[in-house]
């Protein structure tokens, strides 16, 4: 989180990130381990209820209207919707577990969201947490450059980005598509529109059922020939 686009916005002041070792908060007698045998048998470790509690009030102490994300497979599936709507809080904690899980009891407490990054399992919630952090990072008005490039984008509108290209002119023998080139800004506008589109339909059909699509979208999608997807033996 301290390189790059994020550093950027940490040292300038936009962002702030701490962390909190949960094992500081371990029992005195435990010396730092906050794991445990679950009850019931099975295989595995579980963190404990009582230093993840204790973690947690240290921290709201400070943010008191902090909601607590438990980053958990079993919790609803991140996507750019839910990073812009918690883009808008003030502060945010990342609750991250590692083994087994961590005990129900201070989740059904503490935790305001469960959130899962995909359909996989994690060793740890670490991160799963970066993930989330570096994505709403770049929501918070003031961390990218150009504000606007961050509603421009994959997903924003259910629509896939347009293909980009910088120079040289022709690379590898391949030119730049021509209108590029041609400094008629609207004619650009609607190409990229509907490489977006095209580009949805071939890679995420899934997506085109939520998009807003205007009349001309809908007859340039309709118009489209069915792609042949390139066949890997055809290639080298
Ligand atoms: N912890 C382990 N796997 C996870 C996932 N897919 N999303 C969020 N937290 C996790």
């Amino acid at each position: 989180m301290n390189t790059s686009i994020t550093g950027r916005a940490i040292a300038g002041g936009i962002l702030s990130l701490s962390t909190v070792n949960i094992r500081d908060f371990a029992e005195e007698k435990r010396k730092g381990r906050v794991d445990d045998y679950p009850y019931g048998g099975g295989a595995g470790m579980v963190m404990q209820a009582e230093p993840v509690y204790r973690a947690i009030c240290a921290v709201k102490a400070e943010r008191p209207a902090a909601r607590v994300i438990y980053l958990d497979p079993q919790g609803k599936v991140f996507d750019q919707e839910m990073a812009r709507e918690l883009s808008r809080e003030e502060d945010l904690i990342f609750l991250c577990g590692h083994y087994e899980g961590i005990d129900e009891r201070v989740l059904e407490e503490a935790v305001t969201d469960h959130v899962s990054i995909g359909d996989y399992v994690l060793t740890g919630g670490e991160l799963p947490a970066m993930v989330m952090m570096d994505t709403i990072a770049r929501l918070v008005p003031g961390v990218l450059n150009n504000e606007d490039s961050s509603v421009l984008e994959s997903f924003e509108d259910h629509l896939l980005e347009y293909p980009q290209y910088t120079r040289p002119e022709v690379w590898n023998g391949k030119a730049v598509p021509e209108i590029l080139l041609s400094g008629h800004h609207a004619n650009v506008e609607a190409w990229r529109r509907q490489q977006s589109i095209r580009r949805t339909l071939e890679r995420r059909p899934d997506l085109l059922e939520k998009a807003e699509l205007t009349k001309k979208d809908r007859q340039y999608l309709e118009e489209l020939p069915e792609e042949k997807l390139a066949n890997p033996e055809d290639i080298c």
